[in-house]
């Protein structure tokens, strides 16, 4: 071979060998390539509307790979739809609320909402913290009721998100000012709401304040299993794990006496429906024209135990409640009266939806024997809550 064909036979050889390597890289890559990210759960923003003093509210939507898709506003943190499984794993809407902003502003007996900063009744609004009396709005009779006037189901919360490979969330941020409706202290408060691939929300309260004050948060969405929300909740059977209960006076606030449920209609700890004995001559189901009591919930030091459940036959589905929470209240729907709009179509009628609300009993400001509902500067409250939905 003479030089000049040396020279191109050694060239072709090393652009072969070249050619080889860069194939094999870019097998290599081939093989390299990351698995696109599959969210179990997704979360999506839209904008809902503004309310009447020209605040914009948006609606944040949470969705799982099951199928289950629950709608929050920022206005009052507001579940406005929440579907559920039934045993065809047909997922329906199972919350009542309504269609529009509107409505929610101008009269809403607390559908879906974030209630505080005190969930239930404070008697006359009254209370005092270290000898310090405080007055509240009073919006219930002569008694101050889930907030007050403007509480935190009727304020635009802050909103940002956050999710993992296998939940999806929502922060809601509210800075209620001191004396706000009468509370003392700037309370800034966090309210998280998790969907999981497991059908279950998640709602976790955080609050601080810069004064010694009083908090009890809870969440007051109303059910209605079946899906039909012209259908009344009477069938639906709860269980609640409590072996007492809240009396209360003829305004709803506690007597101060616990009461054993053993042979009374609030006796749920072997399931039943709620109409079973809702009917029944007893004067607290008197005074609250139906279920509107708390229970005194079993092994209050468990921490986060199963609290209370409630399943519909013809569905199938079964709403259990996990909390760390001392009380849930069993509302039963009495004041709906169909003068409010269903938004399914028509009005709701009496007892078309209920409430299960974890929560500290009523009026614990006043009744020295009852958990308290005090926080001080330099601590933070926390309570967890989480709505689980199967099939049985
Ligand atoms: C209370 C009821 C009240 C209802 C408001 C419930 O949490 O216990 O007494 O009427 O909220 O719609």
């Amino acid at each position: 071979m003479n030089r000049l064909k040396r020279s191109i036979y050694v060239l072709s050889l090393l652009s072969i060998a070249f050619l080889s390597v860069q194939c094999k890289s870019e097998k290599k890559k081939e093989v390299e390539v990351v698995p696109e990210k599959i969210n179990l759960v997704t979360i999506s923003k839209e904008a809902y509307g503004t309310t009447s003093d020209s605040i914009a509210v948006d609606k944040y939507t949470l969705k799982n790979e099951k199928g289950m898709e629950i709608d929050i506003i920022t206005y009052g943190g507001i579940i406005t739809k929440w579907t559920a499984p039934d045993k065809n794993n047909n997922y329906q809407d199972i919350v009542l609320g309504y269609n529009t902003l509107a409505e929610y502003e101008k009269a809403t007996p607390y559908f879906g909402a974030l209630i505080g900063r005190y969930g239930n009744r404070i008697a006359k609004g009254k209370f005092s913290i270290d000898g310090v009396k405080y007055t509240l709005n009073a919006n219930d009779g002569p008694n101050h009721l889930h907030g007050g006037v403007k509480g935190f189901d009727k304020v635009v919360w802050t909103a940002a998100e956050t999710s993992t490979d296998s939940t999806a969330s929502i922060i809601l941020t509210y800075l209620s000012k001191d004396l706000e409706e009468g509370y003392p202290g700037n309370l800034k408060t966090i309210v998280t709401y998790t969907l999981t691939n497991d059908n279950e929300l998640l709602v976790d309260y955080k609050a601080t304040t810069d004064k010694k004050t009083i908090v009890n948060l809870t969440q007051h969405s109303y059910f209605n299993l079946s899906g039909d929300f012209s259908k009344p909740i009477l069938d639906h059977e709860i269980a609640i794990n409590a072996d007492k209960f809240v009396p209360v006076d003829a305004t709803l606030i506690p007597t101060g006496e616990l009461k054993d449920v053993t042979n009374t209609p609030f006796d749920f700890r072997i399931a039943k429906t709620i109409g079973k004995e809702i009917g029944v001559k007893d004067e607290q189901l008197t005074r609250g024209l139906g279920y509107d009591h708390c229970w005194v919930l079993n092994n209050q030091n468990e921490g986060v135990r199963l609290t209370a459940s409630a399943y519909e036959k013809e569905s199938g589905r079964l709403l259990e409640i996990f909390s760390d929470e001392p009380g849930i209240q069993l509302y039963t729907g009495n004041f709906l009266d169909d003068t409010l709009q269903n938004k399914q179509g028509g009005t709701y009628a009496h007892r078309t939806g209920f409430c299960l609300e974890t929560q500290h009993y009523p009026d614990s400001p006043n009744q020295k024997d009852f958990p308290s509902t005090v926080l001080s500067p330099g601590q933070t409250y926390n309570s967890k809550t989480t709505f689980k939905f199967s099939v049985k």
